[in-house]
């Protein structure tokens, strides 16, 4: 066969697959998507009609344009969103047998927006490699100058510039808390790694802590390369995480989102547990998270989950709702080996070479932070 004539045959051939390619792609678009180019998703059921988060999510959807007009599309939801939303009396059917924290959440559900108290604008002004960020309490001051003592020492640690930083909500007189406020703006001059806000720190305000946190970052420290954020009881081991960072490829890098994911969970229904979640609130799985006693993630990521916050309604548990969001930037945790939320077994309590190979640890006191970390640093321990 003369070549100029078998190179037109392929030639053919390969246009030929072209345009198969582009009818099969149109007609899975016309599948997937209603003619004003909306992703056409499935109807309510039954039971999404029945609970609050998942309508006031739709809603949301539909303002972000990825879904079709619900068909409440005449409750344009509260006017200004950090009123009492008053709807919820009406459109929760048990809005007033519900536990008094869930109607606290509900009626304040839309406000996202808390002025500052405490902030510290300077901490990233170094550029820092890995930012701790802490959620604490503020009468914690033992824990937090634990963790200042031990993991959590801004500087530099293994050649890499480290900050920390604590989160804090208020301590109001109506949850009976002596005034704390001096002591607070005390230990915030002497260290310059408190953040707090003016909103009622409680569990289900915890959600509020993190968009407020990612909203200071974007602000503050948009360049920091990554974060480690966790509860004030555990114990991190900040140098086996530099490391672990320092091995990442660029690709694994921008997408890190790591810790001790739990999949195929979803709304506890017994009204006794702390995780306790009504039907009349939401219905549904829960995607994968990470426990919210800490997770690792890129500060290139927490940027992306700064944006799309507003898409997601704000959910109760915090780490339930940082899910959400990854799921809505089409993003999965991975669940590292390294992250024991759920602690490590009694016998190697006091272990150090267990320690050196692992990333966090849930839960531990100010004295056994001490106790534990003199070991992981000390240099001439060797571990296989
Ligand atoms: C939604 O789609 C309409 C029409 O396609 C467009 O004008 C509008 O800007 C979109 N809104 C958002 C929030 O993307
Ligand atoms: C929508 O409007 C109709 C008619 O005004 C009313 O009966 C209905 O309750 C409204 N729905 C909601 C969810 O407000
Ligand atoms: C420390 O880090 C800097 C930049 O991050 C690098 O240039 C330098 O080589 C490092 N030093 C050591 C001893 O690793
Ligand atoms: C969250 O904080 C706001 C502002 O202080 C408060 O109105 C609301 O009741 C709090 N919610 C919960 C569940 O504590
Ligand atoms: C990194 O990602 C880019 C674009 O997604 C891809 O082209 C490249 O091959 C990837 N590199 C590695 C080492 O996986």
């Amino acid at each position: 066969m003369p070549v100029a004539f078998r190179k037109a045959q392929v030639l053919y051939v390969m246009m030929m697959l072209n345009v198969f390619v582009c009818v099969l792609m149109s007609v899975l678009w016309n599948l997937g998507h209603d003619k004003s180019g909306r992703r056409a998703v499935q109807a309510p059921t039954e039971a999404e009609r029945g609970s609050f988060w998942n309508r006031e999510q739709r809603r949301l959807d539909f303002i972000y344009n990825l879904t079709e007009l619900p068909d409440w599309s005449n409750d344009t939801g509260p006017l200004n969103p950090c009123d009492p939303d008053y709807r919820v009396h009406t459109q929760i059917s048990d809005y007033n047998s519900l536990p008094q924290r869930f109607q606290d959440f509900l009626l304040h559900m839309h406000c996202r927006t808390y002025p500052m108290l405490i902030n510290q604008p300077h901490v990233c002004e170094d550029t820092p490699f890995l930012l701790l960020v802490v959620k604490s309490l503020t009468p914690h001051f033992d824990r937090r100058q634990a963790i200042r003592e031990t993991w959590g020492r801004a500087g530099v640690l293994a050649n890499r510039t480290v900050a920390t930083v604590f989160l804090l909500g208020n301590t109001m007189s109506i949850d009976h808390f002596p005034d704390l406020l001096p002591m607070l703006g005390h230990e915030a001059e002497l260290h310059n790694d408190l953040l707090q806000w003016d909103y009622r720190d409680t569990f289900f305000n915890l959600t509020l802590k993190e968009i407020l946190f990612l909203e200071w970052f974007s602000q503050n420290c948009p360049h920091a390369q990554y974060i480690l954020k966790g509860d004030d009881d555990v114990l991190v081991n900040t140098l086996r995480i530099i490391d672990f960072l320092e091995g990442l490829s660029e690709n694994q890098s921008r997408d890190l989102f790591i810790g001790d994911v739990i999949s195929n969970a979803g709304p506890h229904r017994n009204r006794k547990l702390k995780y306790f979640i009504p039907e009349s609130v939401f219905v549904g799985q829960y995607p994968p998270y990470a426990g919210g006693g800490g997770y690792l993630y890129s500060g290139d990521l927490a940027l992306r989950l700064h944006s799309v916050s507003p898409q997601v309604v704000l959910y109760p548990i915090d780490d339930v709702y940082t899910g959400m969001c990854l799921k809505k930037l089409g993003l999965v945790p991975e669940k590292h080996s390294g992250f024991k939320t759920f602690d490590i077994e009694e016998r190697y309590k006091y272990n150090t070479c267990v320690y050196r190979r692992l990333m966090l640890v849930h839960s531990r006191t100010p004295q056994e932070l001490l106790k534990i970390w003199s070991g992981i640093v000390r240099p001439e321990l060797d571990c296989l």
